[in-house]
């Protein structure tokens, strides 16, 4: 299984200061990603075109989008179709990422929606699970994941498998600093790795990766769970030293 890197920049970074970064990422890396990894980062809309002309200068690395709009162009004020992404220089987007979830209101529906379309239009997509605190205490978090990659998932082939990637981020667990225990992280991740094996009815080729205050002082551990292949990367990711310790894990 390939491993995925991912670097999710949220609403930090203008243009500027996205290329900076993964020039300097570049730097420390020696110009590519460690063999069997690819590095992705999740730059804001108004960074994309810088951040991809950056990655240039580093093997391995990609650029995403963190959202998108399910339509080809239209009256949507605000939105961004995947074409402008790609066109931008990004080949991945994010889909369905707690914050968007919860305070944005998205939807399972909605979801399914935007991962669909991207799929269509040749985006390579990272979709975002995970149950709310509440949620876990009330013994939850198989009925979320199952409710929420099923629906994510209706109707959407095999032939997506080398397109798609799935992260576990549990929201309690993303910018508070306390990351899942490797238990939680294990537990979850088999659920997950069973469920995508059950949809597309054959060993799991997806991704799996874990989110939710990764930093380089647990990376390691957490990289080493089964069924882990990789981290997507909140708060450490924002400086190239930090995500270079992760990334080299
Ligand atoms: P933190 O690493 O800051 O907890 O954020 C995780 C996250 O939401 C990545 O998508």
């Amino acid at each position: 299984m390939r491993r995925l890197m991912a670097a999710n920049w949220k609403m930090y970074k203008t243009s500027e200061e996205a290329a900076a970064t993964i020039e300097h990422l570049s730097k420390l890396l020696g110009g590519s990603a460690p063999a069997g990894s690819e590095i992705l980062v999740f730059a804001p809309f108004t960074a994309l075109e810088a951040a991809a002309a950056a990655m240039r200068s580093l093997q391995g690395g990609y650029i995403g989008a963190q959202n998108m709009y399910p339509a080809e162009n239209g009256a949507f004020t605000g939105e961004i179709s995947p074409d402008m992404i790609r066109a931008a220089g990004a080949s991945w987007v994010l889909v369905g990422h707690s914050e968007r979830r919860h305070l944005l209101g998205e939807n399972d529906e909605f979801i399914g929606n935007k991962l669909r379309f991207a799929l269509e239009k040749g985006l390579d997509v990272m979709l975002c699970v995970g149950e709310t605190l509440q949620e876990r205490e009330n013994g939850e978090v198989s009925a979320v994941l199952e409710r929420q990659l099923s629906r994510a998932l209706t109707e959407v082939p095999e032939t997506a498998i080398a397109h798609l990637a799935v992260a576990y981020e549990p929201v309690w667990a993303i910018g508070t600093g306390r990351s899942a225990g490797p238990e939680d992280i294990m537990k979850a991740h088999t659920l997950a790795a069973n469920l995508l094996e059950k949809h597309f009815g054959r060993v799991r080729e997806v991704p799996l990766l874990y989110g939710g205050s990764v930093k380089p002082e647990n990376a390691a551990t957490i990289l080493a769970l089964d069924n882990v292949d990789g981290v997507l990367v909140g708060g450490a990711s924002l400086q190239a030293e930090s995500f270079t310790k992760i990334v080299t894990a």
